[in-house]
């Protein structure tokens, strides 16, 4: 099976298109991060809504790398302002955030131990019909949380996955003019989790040709444009926008591996795009020297970039973290702290959903080693 629930709107100026999309609802509430205000996307976006009629407020300052205690620290606001329609302006973590809330506003007695993705062992209990539409206004290219059905918080440090449909967006509007105030770091770190996300959906033990066809163009689009895009050239920005979209449909659809378990038990160290970027090719490594079905999807890839295998993409993987300044994991935390929480990260790792679409299902030991080898920079 393929499915999209979210209907695509992009282009320049299209965050305009919010005037008609708000026309039947009284009460919008937009979450935005800080950014969004300061760079006047905050205002533009009350301005059409306020001319399609309906009332709008507006949460600013939805954290980075959002954990459940956002959730509570914003819900009664939500609740206080009864929306009947929520927008989400902002990265994968406003995004995400907001996906959250909605769950709660719609259905309060739910909590977030009882529905999320503790452990692939138990399953969570499922989310009901909601009801209040979703609309998504990326601001950076990367998480494609705009098309995904999931949510994802931290909880001590470590992320968890809300997974349903009933998150999923209904409107993504991609205007290229917002990821173009990004800073260097965050164009990197959520173009690099693009890339992740295409070579984790496409080696995905569910994979398929229409996944397949989303994952290949945002990989391509990566190498081809990230770098000209770190460098400020608007056309390789406006590009990477669309493929982190592409890329969030194909994992929406054949999801994820273990490079996402990694970097989900590993959050408390640092951003999400840029820890996936440091386990990719350590994680390719340790797929491709164990299966078959890693090798021949990670050599289809390669072929696509011209180049001559597995092995030279990872070594193209390497030089891409190289050429844009990836830092190694020992210099974004001490030894003494990454060691006292090694076995929790391999053995919550080990216990994370996406294990199960990885072409190699690790042993907690084997994540283990993963884990120290990417923190010596083997
Ligand atoms: N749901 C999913 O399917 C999915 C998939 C992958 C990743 N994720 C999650 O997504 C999160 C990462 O999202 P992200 O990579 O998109 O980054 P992000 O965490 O949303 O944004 C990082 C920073 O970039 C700044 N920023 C964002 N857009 C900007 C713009 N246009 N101009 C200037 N500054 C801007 C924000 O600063 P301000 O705070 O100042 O605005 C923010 O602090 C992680 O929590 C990850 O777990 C979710
Ligand atoms: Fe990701």
């Amino acid at each position: 099976m393929f499915w999209l629930k979210t209907r695509i709107i992009e282009g320049k100026g299209s965050i305009e298109k919010l005037r008609k999309e708000a026309k039947e609802h009284e009460r919008v509430l937009i979450l935005a991060s800080n950014s969004m205000k300061r760079h006047g996307f905050l205002s533009e976006a009350e301005d059409y809504i306020k001319e399609a009629g309906a009332e709008v407020f507006s949460i600013t300052g939805l954290p980075a790398e959002p954990s459940v205690e956002a959730i509570e620290e914003f819900l009664p606001k939500v609740r206080e302002f009864n929306p009947d329609l929520l927008v989400a302006l902002g990265g994968g973590s406003v995004i995400d955030t907001t996906k959250a809330l909605k769950v709660f506003y719609d259905a309060p007695e739910l909590n977030f131990e009882e529905i999320a993705f503790l452990d692939r062992f138990s399953k969570p209990k499922p989310v009901p019909k909601l009801k209040t539409k979703l609309i998504a206004i990326p601001s950076t290219s990367g998480a494609g949380s705009e098309v995904s059905a999931a949510s994802v918080l931290k909880k001590g440090g470590i992320k968890y996955n809300i997974v349903t449909p009933e998150i999923a967006p209904e409107v993504a509007i991609l205007d290229p003019r917002l990821p173009m105030t990004m800073p260097r770091e965050v164009v990197r770190n959520s173009g690099l989790d693009v890339l992740v996300h295409g070579i984790e959906a496409y080696s995905s033990r569910v994979a398929n040709d229409f996944s397949d066809a989303m994952a290949i163009k945002a990989i391509k689009t990566v190498f081809s444009n990230l770098e000209r895009s770190l460098e400020g050239d608007e056309e390789a920005r406006e590009k990477m926008h669309y493929a982190a979209t592409m890329a969030g449909i194909a994992f929406l659809n054949a999801r994820l591996g273990l490079c996402h378990a990694m970097s989900h038990k590993a959050a408390w160290i640092g951003p999400h795009g840029l820890l996936n970027a440091i386990f990719l090719p350590y994680v390719m490594e340790f797929n491709a020297s164990k299966s078959d079905y890693a090798r021949k999807r990670y050599d289809e890839i390669a072929r696509e970039l011209g180049l001559k295998d597995w092995r030279a993409l990872i070594e193209a993987v390497r030089e891409l973290n190289e050429r844009t300044g990836v830092p190694k994991l020992s210099e974004l935390v001490d030894e003494e702290t990454f060691m006292a929480r090694l076995d929790e990260m391999a053995e919550k790792a080990y216990r994370d959903g996406l294990i199960a679409f990885n072409p190699v299902e690790a042993k907690p030991e084997e994540i283990k080693e993963l884990y120290l080898r990417a923190f010596k920079g083997e």
